[in-house]
């Protein structure tokens, strides 16, 4: 654990400035004195390619890599063509900085709303690959615009590029008190990268004999994650499929409000980067109604990943206790909430 913190912060678009301003607020609240936080703020994003026409330029690259690590508010706007900020920011970093595992904790808090039946105890986390499978651009069209229009769009998946996530999801599970992992895939179907996926998980699994296996097909998953979620502690899975579960995983425990999550290189090679699930929020932009929670969140899984576990703890116990009095409250703004989080991790 380092006594100094020297964070890259990036706003992004919309609601991203307003809940990464609390997010940062709530970070100073909580460090100890001694340990000396620096951020250098970004402007990547819609106003950055407006004025600019650059994404994220090797210049860009370069100066983040200096950070400990990077906390992301949302990048995307209506004023950019679909596609230009996704692929020309947030994928090109994440494949710069090799963020490979993609972490989405889900956990239902007391006091927050969910959409299934009764109050079911969830609390898992969802590791991700987040570089290979069919993100890697692997593709091409041809006959393109004509009724004879060919696309492929490859997965990609390499022996070491799911040991290393594999390797990483056991070494969470054992971490955690249910110490148990359950692999998600399509194994019947995806042959070829399905017999990949399992035979690599089974051989970790030899080094983690504390650890408790399980497998299930994707698509039975999106039922246990409706019908069953407490069966769940730790998920790890491809990149599509762990892109869409997770977006369930959001849903069912607590919403978009406060869905957090890491881009992470665990070999420290690289900054990674923290964020909360959800965008930008245009329809709410500017007007202080987004929740700060998710950002705050993303902030504890930032803490914990930088050995900070103590500081990881007090957010997510400050939280915790905000939400659990919520519904009492009359509603509150972006800052408001923000405000109440941090005199909570001070206090
Ligand atoms: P979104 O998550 O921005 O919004 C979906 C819905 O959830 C909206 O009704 C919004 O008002 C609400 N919402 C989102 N966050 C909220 C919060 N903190 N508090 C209260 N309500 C909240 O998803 P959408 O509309 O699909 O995308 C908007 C833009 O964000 C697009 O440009 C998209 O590409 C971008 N985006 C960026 C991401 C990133 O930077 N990693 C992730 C997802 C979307
Ligand atoms: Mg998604």
């Amino acid at each position: 654990m380092s006594r100094s913190l020297n964070l890259a912060v990036i706003p992004g678009d919309g609601i991203g400035q307003e809940v990464v301003a609390e997010g940062l607020k709530v970070l100073s609240a909580v460090l100890p004195q001694d340990v000396k936080l620096e951020t250098k703020e970004y402007d990547f994003g819609a106003r950055r390619y407006h004025a600019t026409g650059e994404t994220l330029t090797d210049a860009d690259a370069e100066a983040l890599k200096q950070h400990d690590a990077i906390l992301l508010g949302a990048i995307g706007d209506p004023s950019v063509p679909s596609g230009v900020l996704e692929r020309g920011f947030l994928l090109k970093l994440r494949f710069l900085f090799d963020h490979h595992v993609n972490l989405r904790p889900s956990k239902l808090l007391p006091g927050v709303a969910t959409p299934l039946a009764g109050q079911p105890e969830i609390d898992f986390i969802v590791v991700r690959e987040g570089t290979e499978g069919p993100y890697t651009g692997n593709g091409g069209t041809i006959r393109k615009g004509t009724p004879h229009e060919v696309a492929t769009e490859v997965s990609v998946n390499t022996a070491f590029g799911v040991e290393r996530v594999v390797r990483d999801a056991f070494a969470r599970a054992q971490a955690r008190p249910r110490k148990k992992l359950t692999l998600v895939h399509k194994n019947n179907v995806l042959a070829f990268a399905g017999h990949l996926w399992t035979n690599v998980f089974n051989a970790v699994a030899q080094e983690f004999p504390d650890v408790t296996t399980d497998y299930i097909h994707v698509d039975a998953a999106t039922i246990y994650l409706v019908t069953d979620p407490a069966r769940f502690d730790v998920i790890v899975t491809d990149n599509l499929f762990g892109d869409i579960i997770t977006d369930l995983a959001a849903a069912v425990s607590g919403g978009i409000g406060v869905a957090a999550s890491g881009n992470i290189n665990p070999s420290g090679e690289f900054p990674s980067m923290f964020e909360p699930v959800h965008g930008s929020a245009p329809d709410i932009a500017g007007q202080g109604k987004a929740d700060p929670t998710a950002t705050v969140l993303s902030v504890a899984l930032l803490l914990r990943h930088l050995g900070h576990d103590a500081e990881a703890v007090r957010i997510e116990d400050a939280v915790s206790a905000d939400l659990a009095e919520r519904g009492t409250l009359p509603a509150r703004s972006t800052s408001e909430i923000g405000d109440a989080l941090s005199a909570r991790v001070a206090g």
